[in-house]
């Protein structure tokens, strides 16, 4: 059994994304706000998120891949679209993690195809220290540094996506 250090715990992570949700409700007020979620890493962030925002929203879905095992490939490819007509919309995507950027790069673009009224980013964890491309992101909640992270919907190899906090592998 892998040992998991808590780097963010279940109470650290409730409170910051309250905090995510009301700013995000101050920016929009009355205007309502399509959250798009970037499966499969944002889905437990985004259903926690989405019910501290009180501007009316509707939800998507997008998945990418671009991941194997703990390494970015920057191979970005979307292997689920949007069903929904954002044109005119404001959109906010809602992603577990920035990392070098890439997908989440590769997905501003790909959204802004569809002519929103505006696009912004909210990431739970940033790794800002491995960006490879300058990014917009509005809204973040945490910095992480150089590990990789599990748990609150963040995987390794499919697993642990659900624990409640986010940790790290500790080296035996
Ligand atoms: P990027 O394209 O390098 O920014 O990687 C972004 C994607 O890689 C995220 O949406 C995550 O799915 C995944 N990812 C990046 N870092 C981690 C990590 O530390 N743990 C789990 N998944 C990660």
């Amino acid at each position: 059994m892998e040992k998991i250090k808590v780097i963010f715990s279940r109470d650290q992570i409730q409170q910051k994304v309250k905090e995510l949700g009301k700013r995000i409700a101050d920016h929009y007020g009355d205007e309502e706000i399509i959250l798009i979620c970037n499966l499969k890493g944002a889905f437990i962030f985004l259903a926690d998120l989405c019910r501290h925002i009180t501007s009316p929203i509707s939800v998507d879905f997008i998945a990418t891949t671009s991941y194997k095992g703990t390494e970015s490939t920057g191979d970005v490819r979307i292997i689920k679209d949007l069903k929904m007509d954002v044109r005119g919309k404001h959109i906010l995507l809602v992603e577990d993690i920035v990392d070098t950027g890439y997908t989440v790069d590769y997905i501003l673009k790909y959204l802004s195809l569809h002519k929103p009224k505006s696009l912004h980013v909210c990431t739970l964890l940033d790794k800002s220290c491995k960006r490879e491309i300058e990014l917009p992101i509005e809204y973040h909640g945490f910095e992480v540094g150089d590990h990789f992270v599990i748990g609150y919907g963040l995987d390794y190899n499919e697993r642990y996506r659900e624990l409640d906090y986010i940790g790290e592998f500790v080296q035996p």
